[in-house]
C-alpha cells in the first residue's frame, strides 16, 4: 500500500485513533476525551469535551513560543498604495483590545457578531476577536448589497456590526455605511451597535448607533482568550443554496482548527515561519480557512491582498507578489489565471520577477478547466495542484497531497480523496458507480473534522438539503466520477447553483428577483459558459399578457434590480425575452432541460462548463427550437 492508501485507510477505518493523533497538532485548554460522537439525527461530532479557544492557537500560542516577532500578516494594497508587516505580538494586541472593546459593548460568548468589511488587516483582527471572546462571526462578502446583508443579518441576529468606512475596487471607492444602513433599515432585526473602522479614502458620518473603531479601543481592557468547547460554533457563512435564501453554514470549533492545521502539513506543505498566499477574500470560505485561520495556526505569515490579479496595476500582480514577499505556497481561483493569461498570454511579465520560492500552485473554487492547467503547468515548474471543495466542507475533499506523497497530476481531475473524507460516487438509485461512470458525488458518514455541523437555525434544512437524498450520504451537489487509477473528476454542480468567477451563486435567488418585477410572467436563470469567469448568468423572461413596453427597457431594468438587490458580483448582465420556457406536464419548469440547451447538448446530461456555448446559441435555441419536442422527450 503506498503512504496515501495507508493514511487514508487509517482514517477511515479508525476515524477516532486517526484524528485523535490529528488533534496534538493544536494547543488545548482541556484535552478532548470524547473524539467523535454522534448529535441525535446521527451527525459527527468532533472534540465535544475538549476546550480550547482558536484565537489563542492561532496567536497567543505563537506569541507565548517564541514567534512574537515575526510576521503574522503582510498587508498588500495596491488600490491604495499602502503596505503594512504585523507581527504575531501586535496582532495579539490589536485583537485582545478590540475583543475589549467588543466587551464594552456588550459582546459575550455565543453572541453573533456581523462583519462587512473589505480586504484590510483589521477584517482579521475582527474576526480573530470574535472568535477570543466565543461570539460567532458571520463574515459577508463586500460585493453583496444591502438586502442581501439585511437577509444575513435578520437570519443571523447579530448584537454588533462590525464593518468598514469604504472599500476600494481596482480605481472605484465605494462608501459601505450607506448600504450597512440600508441593510439595518431592511432587517427586523436591529443590532445594538456598529463599529466603524475610519478609511482615509472615504470617512463615514457616524450616527446614534455607531462607535469608531480607533475610540472603542483607546480605553478596551485587554480581552482574555474564552475557553470554549470543542463543538462550540466559531462562525456562520452563508452561501447559496438552490433557493432564495442564503444557507448559513455552522462551523464548529476543535474540529475545525484540527482540520486547517492537518491541511496545512499534508496538502498545503508548508512549515512555520514561511509565507503561505491565497487570493481570495474573507468573504468566502476560502478566505475564512486559507487567509485567516490555517496559516495563523501553522504560525505561518498569511497575506492580505487587497487588489485583483489584473489591473493592480497589470497582470504581473501575483508574479510580484510572490517574489516580494518569498511566497512558498499559493492558492487562488482558476479564473484569476485566466484573467491573466487573457491580459498577458505568453506570461511576458513573468520575467520581470524571480519566483523561486514558489514550491505549489493550488487552485480551486470552480473547475480548473484543462486550458488553465497546461498554460500554468507549461509556465511554472512547480506542481499545479487542483483540489475540490465547499464551503461546508471548509477544507479540501480531494487533493493532490505532497506532504504525504505527491502524485502525478491529470488534467481535469482533483486527484484523490483527502484522508477523512470517504467520496463515493452513486447512481440514481444509491448503487455505487464504476470507474468512469458519472454519478452524484457524495461523502460517506461520518464527515471528518472540520465539515459544518448544521445549518443556523434550520436543522430541517440541514437534512433535507444534505442528507436525505442518500440516507447514510453527505451529498455534495457536485456530478463527478473516478477513473480507473482511482483519481476523482468533478465535473459541476447537479443543481442550481452556478459557479461565476470562483464565486458560488444561486439561479434560484435571481429567479426570485426577477420574478418579482411587475412586468414578469415567468422566468428562468441559468448558467451558460463564459471563457472568463467560468459562467455567466442568464434571464429567460416572458412578459405578461399584454405588455407592450420596449423589451430592451425591461432587459435593462431586471438587470439593475438584481444589481441593487443581490449586487454587482452576480454578474447578471444578460437578459432574454423569450416566448416560452420548456415545462413538465405539471407546469414546472424544466431547469435541467434548459442547462442542457445552454451547454448545446440535447436532454438532461449533466452540465460542464468545458462546452462553448454563447448568448446567441441560448437564443438561437430558445427561440427556434421545437420546445414541445423536447417537453416531450424528457417526459417519456
Ligand atoms: N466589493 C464590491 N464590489 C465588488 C467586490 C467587492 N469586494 N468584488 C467584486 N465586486 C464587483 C466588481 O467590481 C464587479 O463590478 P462591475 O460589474 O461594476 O465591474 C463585479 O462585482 C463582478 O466582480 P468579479 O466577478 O470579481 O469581476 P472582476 O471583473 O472585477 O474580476 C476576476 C474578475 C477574475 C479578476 C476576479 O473575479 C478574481 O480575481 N477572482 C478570483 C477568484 C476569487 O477570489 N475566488 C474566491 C473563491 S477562491
Ligand atoms: P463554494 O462553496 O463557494 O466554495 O463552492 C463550492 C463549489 O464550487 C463546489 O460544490 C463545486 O461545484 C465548485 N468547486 C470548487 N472547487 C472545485 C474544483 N477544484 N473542481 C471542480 N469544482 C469545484
Amino acid at each position: 500500500m503506498s503512504r496515501y492508501q495507508q493514511e487514508f485507510q487509517h482514517a477511515i477505518q479508525q476515524p477516532e485513533e486517526f484524528w485523535s493523533e490529528q488533534a496534538k497538532r493544536i494547543p488545548w485548554f482541556k484535552q478532548p476525551t470524547q473524539i467523535l460522537s454522534y448529535d441525535d439525527q446521527q451527525h459527527a461530532r468532533w472534540f465535544s469535551d475538549g476546550e480550547m479557544n482558536i484565537c489563542h492557537a492561532a496567536v497567543d500560542h505563537h506569541v507565548e513560543n517564541g514567534r512574537g516577532e515575526q510576521a503574522a500578516i503582510y498587508w498588500d494594497s495596491p488600490v491604495t498604495e499602502s503596505k503594512a508587516t504585523i507581527t504575531y505580538a501586535e496582532l495579539r494586541d490589536r485583537i485582545a483590545y478590540f475583543a475589549g472593546g467588543l466587551q464594552k459593548l456588550g459582546v459575550e460568548k455565543g453572541d453573533r457578531v456581523v462583519i462587512y468589511m473589505p480586504m484590510i488587516p483589521e477584517a482579521l483582527v475582527a474576526m480573530l476577536a470574535c472568535a477570543r471572546l466565543g461570539a460567532i462571526h458571520s463574515v459577508v462578502f463586500g460585493g453583496f448589497a444591502p438586502h442581501e446583508l439585511a437577509v444575513r443579518i435578520e437570519d443571523a441576529q447579530p448584537k454588533v456590526v462590525i464593518a468598514a468606512s469604504c472599500g476600494v475596487e481596482v480605481s472605484k471607492v465605494l462608501p459601505y455605511k450607506p448600504i450597512i444602513d440600508q441593510a439595518i433599515e431592511l432587517s427586523a432585526h436591529k443590532p445594538d451597535a456598529c463599529v466603524i473602522y475610519q478609511r482615509e479614502q472615504h470617512r463615514a458620518e457616524l450616527t446614534e448607533r455607531d462607535h469608531d473603531w480607533a475610540a472603542l479601543v483607546t480605553d478596551a481592557p485587554f480581552a482574555d482568550c474564552v475557553a470554549v468547547k470543542g463543538t462550540d460554533p466559531l462562525y456562520v457563512l452563508y452561501t447559496s443554496g438552490t433557493t432564495g435564501k442564503p444557507k448559513g453554514v455552522v462551523r464548529d470549533t476543535a474540529g475545525y482548527a484540527v482540520a486547517l492545521a492537518y491541511s496545512m502539513e499534508v496538502i498545503y506543505d508548508v512549515e512555520p515561519g514561511e509565507v503561505f498566499f491565497s487570493a481570495s477574500d474573507v468573504g468566502w470560505v476560502v478566505g475564512h480557512s486559507y487567509i485567516v485561520y490555517a496559516p495563523l495556526l501553522r504560525g505561518c505569515t498569511t497575506i492580505v491582498y487587497e487588489g485583483k490579479p489584473v489591473k493592480t496595476p497589470d497582470a504581473g500582480a501575483f508574479w510580484r507578489l510572490i517574489e516580494e514577499y518569498k511566497i512558498k505556497s499559493f492558492f487562488t481561483a482558476p479564473t484569476a489565471f485566466r484573467a491573466i493569461k487573457k491580459e498577458d498570454p505568453d506570461a511576458k511579465l513573468l520575467e520581470q520577477y524571480d519566483i523561486s520560492s514558489l514550491k505549489h500552485l493550488y487552485l480551486a473554487g470552480e473547475r480548473l478547466d484543462p486550458p488553465t492547467f497546461h498554460w500554468l503547468d507549461d509556465l511554472l515548474d512547480v506542481p499545479v495542484i487542483d483540489h475540490w471543495w465547499q464551503t461546508e466542507t471548509g477544507w479540501a475533499i480531494a487533493a493532490n497531497l505532497p506532504g504525504i506523497e505527491p502524485m502525478p497530476t491529470k488534467a481535469g481531475s482533483a486527484t484523490v480523496p483527502v484522508p477523512g473524507f470517504n467520496v463515493q460516487i452513486l447512481d440514481r438509485d444509491g448503487e455505487q458507480a464504476g470507474a468512469m461512470e458519472q454519478g452524484s458525488v457524495v461523502i460517506k458518514q461520518p464527515m471528518p473534522p472540520g465539515c459544518l455541523t448544521g445549518v443556523w437555525g434550520d436543522p430541517q434544512r440541514f437534512h433535507s438539503a444534505y442528507m436525505a437524498a442518500f440516507p447514510g450520504y453527505y451529498l455534495t451537489g457536485d456530478g463527478g466520477y473516478y477513473d480507473e487509477d482511482g483519481y476523482l473528476f468533478i465535473m459541476g454542480r447537479t443543481d442550481d447553483v452556478i459557479n461565476v468567477a470562483g464565486h458560488r451563486l444561486s439561479t434560484g435567488e435571481m429567479e426570485e428577483v426577477v420574478g418579482a418585477h411587475p412586468a414578469v410572467a415567468e422566468c428562468a436563470v441559468i448558467g451558460i459558459h463564459d471563457e472568463l469567469k467560468g459562467q455567466l448568468p442568464v434571464g429567460l423572461v416572458i412578459p405578461k399578457d399584454g405588455f407592450d413596453g420596449d423589451e430592451a427597457t425591461l432587459e435593462a431594468e431586471l438587470i439593475a434590480r438584481v444589481r441593487d438587490q443581490i449586487g454587482p458580483i452576480a454578474c447578471f448582465k444578460q437578459v432574454l425575452v423569450v416566448n416560452r420556457l420548456p415545462k413538465t406536464r405539471s407546469g414546472k419548469i424544466l431547469r435541467k432541460l434548459l442547462r442542457s440547451i445552454a451547454d448545446g447538448k440535447e436532454f438532461g446530461v449533466p452540465s460542464t462548463i468545458d462546452d462553448p456555448t454563447s448568448l446567441e446559441d441560448v437564443h438561437l435555441a430558445m427561440k427556434d427550437r421545437d420546445v414541445g419536442a423536447a417537453e416531450k422527450a424528457t417526459q417519456v
